[in-house]
């Protein structure tokens, strides 16, 4: 999937995107059809156990988004530019990004709405690299936007919600994510921009869908916001296999005969001989 083909497919169809953090999660989204692959910085909350995503570098997003694209063969893969590779750092956002690009492969990168963010996508996008927008809740911001609630509610919000569309689309971006907007603002800023909208707790009328894979596999069950959906529980999946792995290792059942390896009899005596 290239930029041009998800632009494309505003009013054909929706557009799916999954979060990926490692090589055979990444295959397993790929081979299914996703058409974009996210690194995205939950991978602090949801991978790592860090309290919040400011709390991962390049170094972590930088290591897990080269897994991903090592799986990938057609999803568009998205990276994530953590908190302080472009919002404490604003001047060293566009050296950051680019590698995203040149040493992990990516095909663009993703910024949380802050106050220069119009200023800091602009100089990534003339360098030519792709940016998808994320307005409403912005979890790197928590703190300065009143927590994890729903953004736009009241008409001021929405208003201005509407505007950072508009804005983050004339400097260029190629899709935004709205996060935990009311399902008819979402609407009216699909309908008010051309570029795709790829909502997450932001209702149907989004031009696409974005979930955390580790949510909506029921892997991480800290904590499970009202827009997840659980397509799976695998948590107690894997605690049942842990388990079993467990009492047949001290039953003495693991391993069975054709676990194991064997030596021919005549060669064993052989080393008894000696
Ligand atoms: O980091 C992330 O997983 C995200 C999604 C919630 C869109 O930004």
């Amino acid at each position: 999937m290239k930029i041009d083909d998800i632009i494309k497919l505003k009013g054909r169809r929706k557009i799916t995107m999954l979060t990926a953090y490692d090589y055979p999660t990444a295959g397993i989204v790929d081979k299914a059809g996703i058409d974009i692959i996210l690194v995205g910085d939950s991978l602090a909350n949801v991978v790592l156990g860090l309290d919040s995503t400011t709390k991962v570098g390049m170094t972590e997003m930088l290591h897990h988004a080269k897994a991903v694209t090592r799986a990938v063969k057609n999803a568009l893969v998205i990276a994530d530019m953590p908190y302080d590779s472009y919002q404490l750092n604003p001047e060293e956002s566009v050296k950051n990004a680019q590698r995203f690009i040149s040493e992990a492969g990516c095909g663009g990168v993703k910024l949380e709405w802050f106050d220069r963010c119009l200023e800091v996508t602009e100089k990534i996008i003339s360098a030519g690299i792709p940016v998808m927008g994320h307005i409403g809740l912005t979890p790197q911001t928590v703190d300065k936007i009143g927590g994890f609630k729903c953004r736009g509610k009241d008409a001021q919000t929405a208003k201005s919600l509407i505007e950072q569309a508009q804005e983050l689309e004339k400097k260029g971006c190629f899709a935004i994510v709205l996060e935990c907007v009311p399902d008819k603002i979402a609407q009216l800023i699909s309908k008010k921009i051309k570029i795709p909208t790829i909502g997450i707790g932001a209702g149907i009328y989004c031009n696409g869908q974005v979930l955390v894979i580790n949510d909506m596999l029921g892997l991480f069950t800290n904590h499970t916001p009202k827009f997840v959906k659980k397509y799976a529980d695998l948590s107690p999946v894997i605690l049942k296999a842990v388990e079993d792995f467990k009492n047949e290792v001290i039953e003495e059942k693991f391993p069975a005969p054709e676990h194991s390896f064997t030596i021919k009899d005549e060669e064993l005596k052989k080393i008894n001989e000696n």
